[in-house]
């Protein structure tokens, strides 16, 4: 069987997902914050896919860790999120943005652990970070809307 066909049996190992957003953590380009931050996502093909934050000069053009290793195991053919580790020396939350694009490939369950380097980390579920969050639901009514 392929890890594809596993996917519902994918299990979450929460010390090795933050382990390993800390180690992703160490190819941070954050020159201008200096604040680095590692993300780790499981995906639905039962892979691991990691991210760190990319700064540039032109700072809005800044990518998030999360963002970046959701991006990652999306375009390489996974489908669903099932669990999200982030890092960050403080134990920084996920920003706004990032938490819609979790939205996106997830379930309102899907545990996120918000992690320091130390390897300490608190768990939240997803709803609980993006409560009433916007979703492909509202557009479907928002479409009905507009035929009537
Ligand atoms: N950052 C992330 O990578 N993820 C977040 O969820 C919060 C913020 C980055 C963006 C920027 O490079 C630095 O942290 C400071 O905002």
């Amino acid at each position: 069987m392929t890890a594809k066909t596993l996917s519902n049996k994918v299990s979450i190992d929460a010390t090795q997902l933050v382990a390993q957003a800390i180690a992703a953590l160490q190819h941070a380009y954050a020159p201008y914050s200096g604040y680095p931050v590692g993300a780790a996502v499981l995906a639905n093909d039962g892979h691991v896919y990691t991210g760190s934050n990319i700064e540039n000069a032109v700072y809005p053009l800044t990518v998030c860790a999360e963002r970046v290793a959701i991006t990652k195991a999306i375009s390489e053919g996974a489908q669903r999120i099932l669990a999200v580790a982030v890092a960050t020396a403080n134990g920084g939350t996920p920003c706004g943005a990032c938490r819609q694009v979790m939205q996106e490939f997830s379930a309102p369950a899907m545990p996120v652990f918000i992690a320091r380097t130390d390897g300490s980390y608190r768990q939240r579920t997803l709803e609980e970070l993006l409560p009433e969050g916007f979703s492909a639901t509202d557009l479907a009514v928002a479409r009905v809307a507009r035929s009537e």
